[in-house]
């Protein structure tokens, strides 16, 4: 890798991987290293800044982690976040203690008159910082060298400095929403203290990381890909295709479970604007047949998970016959940054406390031995969008809603036919459009349909009806572990509800679905 990285210590926050987010946002590199493996991050990365996250632990508890030797031996610039601060101060020789009182929620910062003309960190600032704060524990007495930069009310040494060393300390969370300035504060530490100079672009990612693929596979490997038709899977394709050309061979399995037209986009945009070898496969009625019958959701996402891999092999089997090798030796898959962090026992970093639940359909057929090529593992969603459009992949393959792995089944509740499936793709066909038409789709994070198995009575014309409704489901999230429900406009609910109820047979009622995640989950199955 040929571009600065600033390396950002997870103490156990749960902003951790914002911080990173926020600095990668400036164009600046940023990776995420459990503290207590900073000594072989500083080797194997060469960063040229520190970034000590926020924790939830005391100082003084017994087995607190530690502010590591090498840190700040390195002499590199390092910038302290709330724990990141205590931990700074208490290891240089300061005095942190108990607040009298927690700190948990907005305050004012105040810039000392001095540093708001002079410090780097605070260049272009306002001298009074609205910024979140979410601490117990506060700084008492500066180590030898430090001078206080910026107070609050609850907190008279709110940032701290040794200009000589490089050294800041902030009490405060820049990397959240509710410090509006907190972005340019942190640009500031990567770029006018640690010298960054902003060379983390999409075109120089897709520049590396096309080496490193071609690198990986020598002048004759062949890799395989599946796509799903979302935007991971497609990114990550474009990529191995862009590296290695045909030698690249991707498998869409069309399970029947596709929103309306989906298929046939995924094909066209592929085979046709792409150019890569694509094997769609038409597996609709094997997929059907293994759900007659069934309702309960976790056998469905089981029975379409086997399915697929043995979809999967099969193909893949048969690449390997037409390659004339005894298998494809590589498997390219779209994972991401978050998943990385977020997968227990992880090289990256050992604090992520969630463990995801959710695997995609496509996942690894276990007793296939690939060398996997992840392109995508250091990037996060947004940046992956971004790498999508520099590639020049189409908008609205880059900017899709995730869709889950089993599709449709369940999001059809209870048994899934495919005249029940047809009902659904309509109404969804109609909900999204309007949505579009209503410039709300990329300010919503996942929007659809559900098909309920419910039927409740209904008036049309001179007749009564006795027919299922569909609920509409909206959300707006960041990182989808939580979710709001979406509050899109009264005037186009109705225009959705008025077209689905005259335009789709067999749905009398739509309601619209206003529980947030958690309790709820986005799914209804
Ligand atoms: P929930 O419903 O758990 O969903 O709030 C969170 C996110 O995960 C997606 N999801 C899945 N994705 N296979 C997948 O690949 C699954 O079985 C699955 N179930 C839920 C869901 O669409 C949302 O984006």
């Amino acid at each position: 890798m040929n571009h600065q990285t600033i390396i950002v210590l997870d103490y156990g926050s749960q902003y951790s991987q914002l911080i990173c987010r926020r600095v990668r946002e400036t164009q600046v590199y940023a990776e995420l290293i459990s503290w207590d493996r900073a000594e072989e991050a500083l080797a194997r990365l060469q960063p040229v800044g520190i970034i000590l996250s926020g924790g939830p632990n005391s100082v003084y508890e017994a087995n607190a982690p530690t502010l590591p030797a090498a840190v700040v031996e390195s002499g590199l610039p390092i910038l302290g976040i709330c724990y990141g601060l205590q931990l700074l101060a208490h290891t240089l020789g300061g005095r942190v203690s108990p607040g009298s009182e927690r700190e948990y929620g907005p305050a004012v910062v105040e810039v000392d008159q001095q540093s708001v003309q002079t410090n780097p960190l605070f260049a272009g600032l306002p001298a009074s910082l609205q910024v979140w704060m979410s601490h117990g524990d506060r700084v008492e007495a500066l180590p030898l060298g430090f001078q206080p930069i910026a107070h609050s009310g609850n907190s008279p040494l709110a940032a701290i400095a040794d200009e000589a060393r490089h050294i800041y300390g902030i009490q405060f969370h820049p990397e959240v929403v509710h410090t509006p300035q907190g972005r340019a504060l942190l640009e500031n530490f990567v770029k006018r203290i640690c010298g960054c100079v902003g060379d983390w672009t999409p075109g120089h990612f897709i520049q590396e990381t096309v080496a490193r693929i071609r690198a990986q596979v020598g002048p004759a490997g062949h890799v395989i890909c599946g796509l799903s038709g979302g935007v991971d899977s497609a990114v990550a394709a474009a990529l191995v295709h862009r590296a290695i050309g045909d030698r690249l061979a991707c498998v869409f399995v069309d399970h029947g479970l596709l929103r309306q037209r989906e298929a046939e986009q995924v094909i066209q945009t592929f085979q046709e604007h792409q150019g890569m070898h694509l094997i769609a496969v038409d597996a609709k009625e094997d997929f059907l047949s293994d759900l007659a019958g069934v309702t309960d959701p976790e056998q469905k996402r089981k029975l379409i998970g086997n399915r697929f891999i043995r979809i999967f092999e099969a193909e893949a089997a048969r690449l390997a016959i037409t390659w004339g090798v005894d298998s494809p030796a590589f498997l390219a898959q779209g994972t991401l940054y978050p998943d990385v962090i977020e997968s227990a026992g992880s090289d990256e970093t050992r604090n992520a406390r969630t463990i995801k639940t959710h695997h995609n359909v496509g996942g690894l057929p276990k007793d296939m031995t690939f060398q996997l090529i992840e392109p995508l593992r250091m990037l996060f969603k947004d940046e992956v969008r971004t790498v999508g459009e520099a590639l020049g992949l189409p908008e609205t393959l880059v900017w899709r809603h995730p869709f889950p792995g089993p599709g449709l089944a369940i999001r059809v509740l209870g048994e899934v036919t495919w005249e029940r499936l047809e009902t659904l793709r309509h109404a969804d066909a109609i909900f999204l459009e309007e949505l579009r038409n209503a410039n709300l789709y990329r300010q919503t994070s996942q929007v659809f349909c559900v098909l309920l198995p419910v039927r409740s009575v209904g008036v049309m014309g001179d007749g009564r009806t006795y027919a299922n409704p569909i609920a509409l489901r909206a959300v707006t999230t960041d990182d989808f572990m939580t979710a709001d429900w979406a509050r899109l406009p009264y005037d186009l609910l109705a225009r959705v509800s008025n077209r689905i109820v005259n335009e789709v047979d067999g749905v009398n009622r739509v309601v619209y679905d206003i529980s947030s995640k958690p309790p709820a989950t986005i799914e209804w199955e």
